[in-house]
């Protein structure tokens, strides 16, 4: 018995996420496995409400659960940065979810910017590293609003965040099985100090795979081949802030944020899966959003906590709706509505 907890969010979070539960709830029946719900209400409504991100009495619960399924954070009259750092970021810290990880696949049918790439070229993930870097909150600011003012942002790297950050990415594409190689991207031409424990690290972790190829790539060079030679990738692993850039980047290749999942993974916790393209407040309430994303949340979800045959089906479930369905993946723009959406991909999943 799986306990699930369950993060509508704003905006359209909650409409995606109802689409994934409906998956959800197909897959359990299809394959056998067991789990109940539990819902909260975190989000920027309940903060203008109440002025509560994160209670500690939530964290609580989110610990005491096995996995959580996040809709989207982000309110239109909350100022950018607080619903961000205050949930989504407190989330990732409290909860170690060390690891980012990016799918960015190209299903059958979606368009993509890049010409002349298919389903074939376009298939890689980004193992992101997800608690340390430009986003660890270290530094600060001086003489604040004035003609002196100084402001210093750090990026703090740990042998022991880069290590399981490393070996993680290194099971992972152990696991994947496709081209077995592992690329680091990174900037040792420049950061000096970051980087060179990275790369360090990374060659030291490489000879306990000896099956895996290591590879390294600066990372203004693998936004170039992103978009030249996708192909060439098959798993990447790198900091924060460049897996926060170079992810955007690979949800455009792969069809948009309609669907571009990720999830934020504690190997050893409690992990938390979301679309990540965000609360669309112009979209919110019309059933128009596509929900692809949070079904693909849901689907790396299932990935996680073991359930690979389930995970399977809504894979090939979304190639199918993808392949056979769907117009566009944008919102309004798909020939469906959400609802419809999320109906087609658990009907082809009952089917199995
Ligand atoms: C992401 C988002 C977040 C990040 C923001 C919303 C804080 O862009 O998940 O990639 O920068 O990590
Ligand atoms: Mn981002």
């Amino acid at each position: 018995m799986y306990k699930i907890t369950v993060l509508p969010g704003d905006g359209t979070g909650p409409e995606v996420v109802a689409e994934a539960l409906k998956v959800l709830g197909a897959a359990a029946q299809k394959v056998g496995f067991k789990y109940e719900t539990t819902t909260y209400d975190l989000g920027g409504d309940r903060y203008l409400a109440t002025g509560e991100l994160l209670p500690d009495s939530v964290l609580d619960e989110l610990r005491s659960h096995d996995t959580i399924l996040l809709g989207a954070i982000g309110h239109p009259d909350v100022k950018p940065g607080i619903l961000e750092k205050g949930i989504l970021l407190s989330a990732r810290f409290a909860l170690d979810q060390y690891i980012n990880l990016r799918p960015v696949k190209l299903y059958p049918g979606v368009w993509t910017p890049l010409k002349d790439k298919g389903p074939e070229e376009i298939d890689f993930v980004v193992v992101r590293e997800n608690t340390e870097g430009l986003y660890s909150g270290a530094g600060g600011v001086l003489k604040k609003g004035t003609e002196d003012e100084v402001a210093v942002q750090e990026s703090i790297n740990t042998r022991k965040g880069v290590k399981r950050c490393c070996r993680y990415a290194f099971d992972y594409t152990k696991k994947r099985n496709r081209e077995r190689k592992l690329t680091l991207v990174g900037k040792t031409n420049v950061l000096t100090y970051a980087f060179d424990l990275w790369e360090r690290t990374f060659y030291e972790v490489a000879r306990e795979y000896p099956d895996i190829t290591p590879d390294y790539a600066h990372v203004d060079a693998t936004c170039m081949w992103m978009v030249k030679n996708p192909e060439w990738f098959d798993v990447l692993v790198t900091d924060n802030m460049f897996g926060d850039i170079i992810t955007d980047l690979g949800a455009m290749i792969q069809g948009g944020m309609g669907i571009a999942a990720g999830g934020n993974i504690n190997p050893e916790g409690v992990s938390m899966f979301e679309p990540i393209g965000g609360s669309a407040p112009k979209y919110t309430g019309m059933n128009i959003i596509n929900p692809l994303a949070a079904i693909g949340a849901a689907q790396m979800m299932l990935e996680t906590l073991g359930e690979q045959h389930a995970a399977d089906l809504i894979d090939r479930a979304i190639a199918k709706v993808t392949g056979e369905k769907l117009k566009s993946l944008a919102a309004g723009k798909m020939g469906y509505s959400t609802s419809e959406v999320g109906d087609m991909v658990a009907a082809f999943v009952a089917e199995g």
